[in-house]
């Protein structure tokens, strides 16, 4: 019989919670969208998303896991399945765990780069080397070529994935409170003074004088005086509902399956407010404090906005640091790789849960079984992000399952949980065992408002167009010309509009495309999917043979 798991306290809970939602896109995806959006014209449509959106998923997500929880369900097939008597409505469950293999899978291994940037930092590799230096250290590390060879063979690398992958894996064959809830225990402090230590330092640093414009409260000027410029670009909306989305980890399935563990009687308002606006601070005062504000402060703001990406903490920081001296360098690099890692780890191993809640509820297997099989599919997963790094398919990853998966889902449960199960029993579920009154207007919102504006964001998303010159594209269809897609839109991107037919090819001269593997790798996360939607077939007659487990 597979074990039964349960949190150890509640600030436990609240800090792996926390520790899930906090991550990598608190610190190095938020500063970049940032920038990338005009700074101050962000923050607006960002918190908007936030209130209507991202604060009433977190709801949802915490109200139907305790519910599923009740019945012995700790993933989101047979959540849903619960919530509806219809029996199609679990198939949208699969993407809560579908989209975490495919996430983690290059996730992790960005996760392991923190890991080796730890080690390098403590052995003083950077000190004295010159940006140029910096950034071909990393390009080594992941062995990017520009001999036009196909595959990349970063051996240390693989080495320090394997290491890390290993590190979830054990943590999670602990279980919750004596693996994931200890991790978060150990990593959330740590991560919170590191993190307050480097901010200090970007809030503090102001002009350097290594050029005209090198000051740091540029960069914080830009970032946080908030304009109201943005708010007619839908792109920078769509860029806002998707860093939400990303930040909060909602549209994934973790939530649900942290929830499932709380016993029905328990608050889950408070704290999933406690622990969306943990997330809310570190990713708005910390993560904005940090990289761009000390980029700011050394290269200016010209270079900055040109530089923009979350290559920069690899590419760039350890560079930066070098500026305080051998010793406080060195420190505030293992402080910033450190911060990573932690922030890291306590939301890959997130993604691991909704597995580990399928596997050992619905097929009865032990921790340590679902932990080890879980690794061993990851590791395949993340075999063609990291050998064909430079052909795409690292991107082709974090859109499908990072980004367009996030928002399918999310859309799904939120009209299943306001309208399928009844916006008045939804209601209950989110309120009862209370510790503080939600608002009602959040009721409004998780029947209307989130629904509306989720089916904005995705149908944006869908036909996006070129640019994002809505106005043109609009011109050109009503005169007949059709509309002009972007090629980020998920229409081009599976009907590929834009590319010419003589170029959609998989072999030119012997050799594969990079649209072969990209192609390659969307065949390979359908599988993933076609294989979970198999695994919750299974369940779901070995079900039907047993006795519903509230009559146990
Ligand atoms: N929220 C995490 C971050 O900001 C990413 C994440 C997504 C974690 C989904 C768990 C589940 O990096």
């Amino acid at each position: 019989m597979a074990v039964k798991e349960a949190w150890g306290s509640r600030i436990g809970l609240i800090l792996a919670m926390a520790g899930n939602a906090v991550g990598l896109g608190n610190f190095l995806r938020f500063p970049v969208k940032a920038v990338q959006n005009g700074g101050g014209e962000f923050i607006i449509p960002y918190l908007v998303c936030f209130f209507v959106m991202g604060l009433p998923l977190l709801f949802v997500e915490w109200g139907m896991g305790r519910y599923g929880g009740k019945f012995g369900d700790h993933s989101t097939p047979f959540i849903l399945n619960n919530m509806t008597k219809k029996n199609f409505w679990k198939y949208f469950g699969v993407f809560g765990i579908f989209t975490n293999f495919g996430v983690i899978a290059y996730y992790t291994y960005i996760e392991s780069w923190t890991l080796a940037y730890v080690f390098e930092s403590i052995k003083g590799t950077f000190v004295g080397m010159d940006i140029q230096a910096v950034g071909n250290f990393f390009n080594e590390y992941v062995d990017i070529k520009s001999d036009g060879s196909i595959f990349n063979w970063p051996m240390k690398a693989i080495i320090f994935f394997t290491i890390t992958l290993a590190i979830n894996i054990y943590i999670l064959s602990k279980g919750l409170s004596g693996g994931i809830e200890k991790a978060a225990k150990i990593a959330m402090p740590l991560l919170l003074v590191f993190g307050l230590f480097l901010a200090i330092r970007g809030l503090t640093l102001g002009k350097t004088g290594e050029c005209v414009g090198c000051d740091s409260n540029v960069a914080l000027a830009f970032i946080w005086e908030p304009s109201l410029n943005g708010l007619w670009n839908f792109k920078t909306w769509l860029e806002a509902a998707g860093q939400v989305f990303f930040t909060l980890s909602v549209g994934m399935g973790t939530i649900q399956c942290y929830a499932s563990y709380i016993r029905s009687k328990d608050d889950i308002a408070l704290n999933a407010v406690s622990a969306g606006f943990m997330n809310e601070f570190v990713e708005i005062v910390l993560g904005a404090s940090i990289v761009i504000p000390i980029a700011v402060g050394y290269l200016g703001m010209d270079w900055v906005m040109e530089n923009a990406g979350f290559m920069m903490a690899f590419k760039t920081m350890p560079f930066l640091f070098d500026n305080w001296g051998a010793t406080l360098g060195i420190a505030a690099g293992v402080m910033w790789f450190g911060l990573l890692f932690f922030a890291g780890v306590t939301s890959s191993l997130a993604m691991g849960t909704p597995w580990m809640g399928f596997m050992e509820h619905e097929f009865d297997w032990s921790r340590k079984k679902a932990a080890f099989v879980f690794g061993c599919i990851v590791f395949v997963l993340a075999i063609p992000p990291i050998v064909l790094f430079q052909q795409g398919v690292f991107d082709e990853y974090d859109y499908w399952s990072g980004t367009v998966s996030l928002v399918v889902f999310a859309l799904a449960e939120v009209i299943i949980f306001g309208w399928v199960f009844g916006i008045d029993k939804a209601w209950h579920e989110v309120t009862h065992g209370a510790d503080i009154k939600i608002p009602i207007i959040f009721k409004f919102f998780i029947k209307w408002v989130t629904p509306l504006f989720i089916s904005v964001v995705f149908i944006g998303a869908l036909i996006k167009p070129n640019g994002d010159q809505w106005a043109d594209a609009w011109n050109s269809f009503s005169s007949g010309n059709g509309w002009i897609f972007d090629n980020g839109s998920i229409l081009n991107q599976i009907f590929r509009f834009n590319t010419p037919s003589s170029e959609l090819k998989w072999f030119v001269e012997g050799s594969p495309t990079s649209l072969f593997f990209v192609d390659m790798s969307r065949l390979l996360l359908t599988l993933t999917f076609l294989f979970v939607c198999y695994l919750v077939f299974i369940a779901s007659k070995k079900r039907k043979n047993k006795i519903p487990v509230e009559h146990k």
